[in-house]
């Protein structure tokens, strides 16, 4: 199921402060991201949370959404950037077009993870940057005894296995399915290697807030760089 179908459960989720791990995490991403340059593009900005964020840090945004009612949020939200409908994997945009791409939590939801990073390098400026977090493949594939804050962390699933998730939240009153795909560390390092972006930085920050999180990985993040 696509987000337009689910958009509305999106736009409740996202746009609760402090709802989701977005606000404990996003600072670690941020200390990723480059200094504006001349023009960013968010790939997969949904509502627009992220690419705000870029624009209140200076940044001249362009979010990119295959959405169309969260893209009309987005814009709604932030009328000074510009927002486009369209697939990541086929960007509409020219060759070298940015000098900074974002992908937030949004390249584990795309049909084709590697054509979107491809298009990504694409639409990069020699010299450019490729921002991205995701889920990190840790999460996926390990789970424990939620009843219990001591119960051990059990690797229930291939770690290495590509392979479709599905997983239903319902939380203070907000209900989210979330569908996209369990992708190895490997699978997101070929698919740079190939689009031939270089990574520059890797983390997987820990939850600043404490608790499990901060000894177990939600999220992996990198930098990489377009050489030529
Ligand atoms: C989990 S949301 C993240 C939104 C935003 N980056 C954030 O962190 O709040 C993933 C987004 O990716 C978009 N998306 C999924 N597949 C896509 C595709 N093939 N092309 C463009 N956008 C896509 C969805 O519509 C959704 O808005």
């Amino acid at each position: 199921m696509g987000f337009e179908e689910r958009a509305q459960g999106w736009l409740a989720w996202a746009r609760t402060p402090g709802f989701d791990a977005y606000w404990r995490y996003r600072d670690a991403f941020f200390a990723l991201v480059p200094p504006p340059g001349e023009a960013t593009l968010e790939v997969g900005c949904g509502e627009g949370r992220v690419a705000r964020d870029l624009a209140a840090r200076g940044h001249a945004v362009t979010g990119l959404d295959a959405s169309p009612t969260l893209l009309a949020a987005a814009g709604g939200a932030d009328p000074a950037s510009r927002y486009v409908v369209g697939p990541a994997e086929a960007l509409p945009f020219d060759d070298g077009a940015f000098d900074l791409v974002v992908a937030y939590n949004s390249l584990m939801d795309v049909d084709d993870m590697p054509a979107t990073v491809r298009e990504a390098a694409r639409v990069l400026a020699p010299g450019g940057r490729f921002c991205a977090c995701v889920t990190h493949p840790m999460q996926d594939a390990a789970s424990w005894d939620q009843a219990d804050p001591d119960a051990p962390l059990v690797i229930t699933e291939a770690y290495l296995e590509q392979r479709r998730m599905q997983m239903r939240v319902e939380r203070d009153g907000l209900d989210f399915t979330f569908d996209g795909w369990c992708l190895p560390l490997e699978a997101y390092a070929h698919a740079l290697e190939d689009a031939g972006l270089l990574i520059e930085a890797m983390r997987e920050p820990a939850d600043p807030t404490g608790g499990r999180w901060a000894r177990v990985p939600m999220f992996l993040m990198w930098r990489a760089l377009k050489a030529r």
